[in-house]
């Protein structure tokens, strides 16, 4: 007879559960790892660290009985059905109390759907974010709990233990309750439209820098490992600069060159935009971003239109230092303006969706192990520490004064870029709401007029309250 001496079981061993439960077995944790393809199943020990607790199994009911109670499970599994389907075979071998997690990129809405399932047969269900992908699983990434706070409780230590750390020696763990109902996968789903947006702007500033300034990728490699040893330091730039020294194994040449110019996706950004279109908040930079990426799929109907207008790039031959400096400002500003748009979205969901999401938290856990980990949250979370109700971080005064300081560069790229006919929708987006932002007074009046001219659709007066209609 088995004992249940297991602390912790992982259904799915790809390479994200596998990675993220041998990392629990670093930690001194036993555990417990399913999957249904035998070859994962009985790989999964070789993989782990000499001297540490960890098995591999078949069958989810043997995987089930040798777990300690309350059971800790979690999956690691695409995102959609599959969930219900493991949730489904998994629930007549658990018990009261038992605890399972979903630790994959599954929308909020069906998250709150499975934790009223599971409420009702008395077992806790987790929504999880995960960031920081392969490698942060096994070496320490950053989570995005939510929901029940006693399952909470039981699954702290376990996951500061696994999670990234920054600030040595302090050695603060990337890991908070981020909220109620599906506050984990909310929170994930917007720290993933940010990485879009973020993507998007890098992207763009590499157009230039390839097309118009024509540097090389060793060029390139250069200025953005420079760039991630000052102020806008971040996982993102740093991988940039390591990518454009990656030689192809299969033609020698460098791989990004080799790479098709078409952008995949999952869907997390493409719901950070519906559902901020739902709340409503604006987030013009992710959308752009998840549009940039649509755009790109459809390369046939650009090579038909680049053939039919024949679009010149400018070279820009003069001045080039000046412009990389201009394009380091311009892609600092909108960076925290791209966290300004995702924030304002946590801000707002949080009350409107009742979820009490502690924005001090998630800027606190966003420092290490995650896509997005950058230098900026240091000093956001000083920002949320001091004003937790903060609804945009471009009101935060220190925050302000690097975006002012940098606004004229991103100016001077958009002028750019129009010019030189590189497409910077995202940049443009970025200084467009900032602009917007900034602007007591927009022309909105003028569309109100309109609304109320052909439809009767009243609007307020600036002079007294109330709501008017005019037979215009
Ligand atoms: C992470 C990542 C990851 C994410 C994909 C997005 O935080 O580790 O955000 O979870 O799902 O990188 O994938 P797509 O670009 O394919 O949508």
């Amino acid at each position: 007879m088995e004992t249940a001496s297991f602390d912790f079981g992982m259904i799915g061993l790809g390479v994200m559960g596998r990675n993220l439960l041998l990392n629990m077995a670093d930690h001194g944790y036993h555990v417990v790892g399913f999957d249904k393809d035998q070859a994962k199943a009985t790989s999964l020990e070789s993989f782990a660290t000499p001297g540490t607790t960890v098995k591999g199994v078949t069958t989810l009911a043997e995987m089930v009985r040798q777990l300690k109670r309350p059971r800790k499970l979690m999956m690691l599994v695409p995102a959609g059905p599959i969930v219900d389907q493991v949730i489904n075979e998994a629930l007549p071998l658990l018990e009261e109390g038992d605890i399972i997690i979903d630790g994959g990129n599954s929308h909020y809405v069906d998250t709150l759907k499975r934790i009223k399932f599971l409420e009702d047969k008395k077992v806790h269900f987790v929504g999880m974010g995960v960031s920081g992908g392969e490698h942060g699983a096994r070496t320490g990434p950053s989570i995005m709990p939510g929901g029940d706070v006693a399952a909470w409780r039981e699954l702290k230590p376990i996951l500061e233990a696994v999670s990234a750390k920054v600030n040595p020696p302090q050695n603060e763990p990337c890991v908070a309750y981020m909220g109620k109902g599906a506050a984990g996968h909310y929170v994930k789903m917007v720290h993933n439209g940010i990485e879009y947006a973020i993507m998007q702007l890098i992207s763009e500033v590499y157009d230039v820098m390839k097309r118009s300034l024509g540097l090389t990728n060793d060029e390139m490699h250069e200025i953005f490992k420079k760039w991630n040893e000052g102020e806008m330091s971040s996982f993102l730039v740093e991988i940039t600069s390591e990518i454009f020294r990656k030689k192809d194994e299969l033609t020698g040449n460098l791989l990004v060159d080799m790479i098709l110019d078409k952008a995949g996706s999952k869907g997390t950004g493409k719901w950070t935009s519906q559902d901020a279109m739902d709340l409503p908040v604006p987030v013009p930079t992710i959308d752009t971003a998840v549009s940039m990426r649509d755009l790109s799929v459809y390369k046939d109907d650009r090579v038909k239109a680049a053939s039919l207008y024949k679009p010149k790039i400018k070279a820009i031959t003069k001045n080039k230092e000046r412009i990389i400096d201009q394009l380091h400002d311009s892609l600092f500003a909108a960076t925290i303006i791209c966290y300004a748009q995702g924030l304002a979205m946590l801000h707002k969901a949080s009350s409107e969706l009742n979820m009490d999401i502690p924005l001090k938290d998630v800027v606190r856990i966003w420092r290490g192990g995650c896509i997005i980990r950058s230098s900026l949250l240091e000093l956001f979370t000083t920002a949320f520490r001091r004003d937790s109700s903060l609804s945009n971080i471009l009101l935060h005064r220190k925050t302000a004064s690097l975006v002012k300081k940098r606004t004229a560069a991103l100016r001077r790229t958009i002028q750019l870029c129009a010019s030189a006919r590189i497409p910077a929708a995202g940049l443009a987006s970025a200084l467009s709401y900032f602009d917007a932002f900034c602007s007591e007074t927009l022309p909105t009046n003028l569309i109100q007029a309109q609304r109320d001219y052909f439809g009767a659709h009243t609007y307020q007066r600036t002079d007294k309250e109330g709501i008017f209609h005019t037979e215009w």
